[in-house]
Order: C-alpha cells, then sequence, then structure tokens
C-alpha cells in the first residue's frame, strides 16, 4: 500500500505534511478550502482549480524514485502480489509495473469520463486542453469532460474489490509513504491476516501502526528513499537495483513543458 510519501522524492508534494503538503499551498489555486479540489460539488462550480492541478501533475514533468523501482523489482522477482496505490501521478505505471498488478485505488489521468453523457475517452483526449489552460470538453455533448480521479464521496473503481481476495492471501504487507487518513483505503491495512507482518516505511507512525499495533508489526520511520535503500542492501539487491534505476533512466526521456 502506497501514498503521496512515496512521490515526494520525486518533486510531487505530499497532500497534509504542514508546510509544504499539497492542502497547506493551495492559496494559489483559488479554491475556498483546501479538499475542495477534490469536491464535485465546487468542480460544477469552478473546474479550473482542479485542472491547474492537473497540469502540474502532467505525466512528462516527474519521474518514478527508487521506492517505485523498489516495487517494481518486487514485481520482476515474482514477489508483488498487488499494489495498491493512492496516487493519481501515474508513476507506479511508469515505473514499469504492468496495469494488472495495480490498483489505483484513488483514480487515475489515464482516462476521462464525460460528467454528462458518460462518454468515456483516453487520457490523449484531454491533455492538450489542461496544457493549454483549457477545460476540457466532451466533443459529443460538449460537457466538461473530467478525469477518472475520485472525488470526495465518489465510489472507488472497481479494481479496489480485488482486496476482498488479495489481503486474505498476503503474506507480507508492505505500506509506504502514507498518512493512512483516507477511508477506505486506510482499512486495508486490518485486512491482512492477524499473524502476517506488517511493515510501515513513513516519515512517521501513522493509522493503526499507532492506535492498534500488533505483535509482527515492523516501524523503519525516516525519508522514505533511505529506507528503502537499507531495506534493498539487507537483501542483497542493491547491484540489481542500481541496473534496474540505471536501465529505466536512460529509457523514460524527461518531457518538459
Ligand atoms: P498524505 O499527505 O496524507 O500523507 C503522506 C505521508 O507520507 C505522511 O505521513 C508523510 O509524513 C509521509 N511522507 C512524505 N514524504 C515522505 C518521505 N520523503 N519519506 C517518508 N515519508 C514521507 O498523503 P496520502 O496518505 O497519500 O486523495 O493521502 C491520501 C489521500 O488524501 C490522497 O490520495 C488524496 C488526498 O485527499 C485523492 O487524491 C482523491
Ligand atoms: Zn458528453
Amino acid at each position: 500500500m502506497v501514498g503521496a510519501g512515496i512521490s515526494t522524492p520525486s518533486g510531487i508534494p505530499d497532500f497534509r505534511s504542514p508546510g509544504r503538503g499539497l492542502y497547506s499551498s493551495l492559496q494559489q489555486y483559488d479554491i475556498p478550502y483546501p479538499e475542495a479540489i477534490f469536491e464535485l460539488s465546487f468542480f460544477f462550480r469552478n473546474p479550473k482549480p482542479f485542472f491547474t492541478l492537473a497540469k502540474e501533475l502532467y505525466p512528462g514533468n516527474f519521474r518514478p524514485n527508487v521506492t517505485h523501482y523498489f516495487l517494481r523489482l518486487l514485481h520482476d522477482k515474482g514477489l508483488l502480489l498487488r499494489l495498491y496505490t493512492q496516487n493519481i501521478d501515474g508513476l507506479e505505471r511508469a515505473s514499469g509495473i504492468p496495469a494488472s498488478k495495480l490498483v489505483e485505488a484513488h483514480g487515475t489521468f489515464a482516462s476521462a469520463t464525460c460528467t454528462i453523457c458518460l462518454r468515456s475517452c483516453p487520457g490523449e483526449d484531454f491533455w492538450a486542453d489542461v496544457l493549454a489552460d483549457r477545460v476540457p470538453s466532451c466533443r459529443v455533448c460538449t460537457g466538461i469532460v473530467k478525469p477518472d480521479i475520485v472525488f470526495f464521496g465518489e465510489p472507488l473503481p472497481e479494481r479496489f474489490l480485488l482486496h476482498v481476495a488479495d489481503f486474505p492471501m498476503a503474506d507480507l504487507l508492505v505500506i509506504l509513504g502514507t498518512s493512512l487518513e483516507v477511508e477506505p483505503f486506510a482499512s486495508l491495512s486490518e485486512g491482512v491476516c492477524s499473524s502476517v507482518p506488517r511493515v510501515l516505511i513513513n516519515q512517521d507512525v501513522v493509522g493503526t501502526f499507532a492506535w492498534h499495533p500488533r505483535g509482527r508489526d515492523v516501524v523503519q520511520l525516516g525519508d522514505v528513499v533511505h529506507s528503502v535503500e537499507k531495506l534493498v542492501k539487507l537483501l542483497g539487491w542493491t547491484e540489481e537495483m542500481r541496473d534496474l534505476v540505471r536501465r529505466e533512466t536512460e529509457k523514460v526521456p524527461r518531457v518538459n513543458r
């Protein structure tokens, strides 16, 4: 399970870190209160702030970091049952983890849906508008086209239901870079069997690790990149990691706006 804290080393702010999280730096977006940026009622009144944020997160702007590549390496080794992410930056896909292994619980910019006629379209259809500071509209009915990001109160993507089978099957749960404050995602952390070790790698102790710790919990505090590098070293994968990161960074061209 991962959250915004795995992407701060890639240069994307998280949501709740005091002072530098997105929710404390949204004044520039012209919204009444931070969470409004993910609220439908506000979006229909004024979709601009959300699309300003979307433009910031344009897929070419950021690259995966060691944390994403660590998850990719777990996949390459056949050890990743599933990656549940709350992130909407697409960096898990960009790191080369196949869509079948991902549950993008809070949605994705890879596709969008018309808010009036519900026609679905691929990301390529709306990015040009977003990058030109235009609100994208439906080719059929002219309704606003909303990227498939889950707003507060909206149902999670159907794939989220995979958790019903995945969590009881897991024999290790690793949780990285999340405050575990948003439901229903946060409660997944309680979905593994009580005998299954849970590893929290985060800046601070959060959620169930604070108020309902289990006997086999492991908590590694501090910067996620530092912690992951330490873990990779303990596993004897440092060389492999270095090769993977080198290969992938040579492959992914950085797109400048
Ligand atoms: P938060 O901003 O709530 O939490 C990020 C966590 O990562 C915090 O506990 C930070 O201390 C930690 N963190 C940040 N940088 C770190 C670093 N370099 N090393 C280690 N830890 C670090 O983000 P999420 O938990 O992902 O919803 O937030 C959940 C949801 O709230 C988001 O998906 C978003 C928001 O409303 C939607 O986008 C729909
Ligand atoms: Zn339409």
